[in-house]
């Protein structure tokens, strides 16, 4: 059975029948894709029914010479955006742009539109990454650690079981997480409940208000973190920043940025591995991995020799970004599962994450061509691309491939439930440290240790 969350209701305005058969093999079986040809059915669609999405060509809705945005239509668009807004708080708002500027990007920003496509670039397979990352908004992770036992909540607040990949509830409405329901949690080393997307911003106002013994809400500045990464995950998609240098500069500020806040955080814990127990998002997304991948390779960096750590930071976040232009089909299967051709396909990866970062004029510092260029490499030297072994291999390449092989090893799936960081750490080394091949450096992998000790 699917999981409740992926049912939504998708409104989308085109005239150009490319695009409605992109846009409806992207999002797939499980959407309700309404389709409409002019503003007024548009207007009429969003009145009547709650729309999760909100895509509207410019093309359709331009003047017939297209082009760059005009100041009127800019008013237009705003206006439709805020109509959709009023309608649906929550609307993720879309526009298809016949050509995208610095300008445009800087409207969409202000405007409250939630994401920009070049019609020029757009692509199946980037479409169906955006829908991927728009689906995993549906539930936000909501840290036990913040809930004082006599806080209750407007709304319930579910638990994730792997083993049938459902959100049930876990506390009512009304009810507060009392001695005996906490203690079911920790029995099964749950750390962590979920709301749904559209009760997030009231159930923080709830913790806020709750008295907790904490001087920081986790779930807030994880949800910051979040929608930072989410934002730089659409500028590299979808804006095409050629002409303009300063988004290449900000994203990387904006990498930075997220850096800092994870160093406050792991500060507020007394230990590494209270960090390591606290801070993850426990349910695997695509974003959520990305994500605790950065946590772990700043907490796993502190007992290693790399630096500059913000650079690593920005690099372990977007270390796969190469993989947003290799086809999906390679993507969906295990690396095992792929023939010699589609294994060469994927390893194609490498170079174009070097390759789309340079297209978007971010500065790339050896720290961060590092991580891109060599995190498939293994200390036996059976990796890719350049088969490096032993200490040939950047540390910090290493590094980040060790923080992004623990996630794997802790965070649940469906079929797969949590175990304690020491047990997935340990997980980890009885896989990937065979007896003939192994896969990271051991003495790294020994400089490591004692924070699980
Ligand atoms: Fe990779
Ligand atoms: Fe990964």
């Amino acid at each position: 059975m699917r999981p409740p969350e992926w049912k939504q209701n998708v409104l989308l305005l085109t005239n150009d029948y490319s695009i409605k058969d992109l846009i409806s093999s992207a999002f797939g079986e499980e959407t309700t894709l309404t389709h409409v040809e002019t503003e007024e059915d548009a207007f009429q669609c969003l009145e009547e029914k709650k729309y999760e999405v909100f895509l509207l060509d410019q093309k359709t809705t331009d003047s017939p010479k297209g082009g760059n945005l005009k100041k009127e239509d800019q008013t237009f668009f705003l206006e439709f955006v805020q109509f959709a807004t009023q309608m649906n708080p929550e609307v993720i708002t879309i526009l298809i742009a016949n050509k995208i500027s610095a300008n445009q990007g800087q409207f969409a920003i202000k405007s409250g539109l939630s994401l920009l496509l070049d019609r020029q670039s757009i692509s199946l397979n980037k479409m169906i990454y955006v829908v991927r990352v728009l689906r995993k908004r549906t539930f936000r992770t909501i840290k036990t650690f913040d809930i004082s036992s006599t806080a209750s909540f407007s709304s319930p607040l579910y638990h994730f079981l792997p083993t049938n990949n459902r959100y049930v509830p876990f506390i009512k409405a009304g009810e507060s997480l009392n001695k005996d329901k906490r203690e079911i949690l920790e029995k099964s080393n749950i750390l962590d409940l979920y709301a749904p997307r559209k009760e997030f911003p009231l159930i923080i106002e709830e913790l806020k208000n709750s008295k907790r013994n904490h001087a920081i809400l986790l779930t807030e500045e994880l949800s910051l973190i979040r929608e930072k990464y989410i934002q730089i995950l659409f500028h590299f998609f979808n804006l095409s920043t050629d002409s303009h240098v300063n988004l290449g500069k900000k994203l990387l500020e904006q990498g930075k940025k997220i850096s800092s806040v994870f160093e406050n955080l792991i500060k507020y814990f007394d230990t590494p591995y209270e960090a390591l127990q606290h801070l993850p998002y426990p349910r695997w997304s695509e974003i959520a991995h990305a994500i605790n991948g950065a946590f772990y390779t700043l907490i796993f960096a502190k007992n290693l020799d790399v630096y500059p750590m913000d650079e690593i930071i920005f690099g372990s976040l977007i270390h796969n970004i190469g993989t947003s232009e290799i086809n999906q089909s390679i993507l969906g299967k295990n690396e095992n599962e792929l023939n010699e051709e589609e294994l060469n396909e994927y390893k194609k990866h490498i170079p174009l994450g070097l390759e789309i970062l340079k297209r978007k004029s971010i500065p790339v510092s050896e720290a961060i061509e590092n991580i891109i260029l060599f995190h498939h490499e293994r200390f036996d030297g059976n990796g890719f691309p350049k088969k490096l072994k032993l200490d040939q291999i950047p540390t910090e390449a290493t590094l980040v491939s060790i923080a992004h092989s623990y996630d794997y090893f802790y965070s649940i799936s469906p079929g797969k439930s949590r175990t304690t960081p020491k047990e997935a750490w340990e997980n980890l080394k009885y896989a990937e440290l065979g007896q003939s091949t192994e896969k990271f450096d051991p003495e790294i992998i020994e400089k490591i240790n004692p924070i699980f000790e």
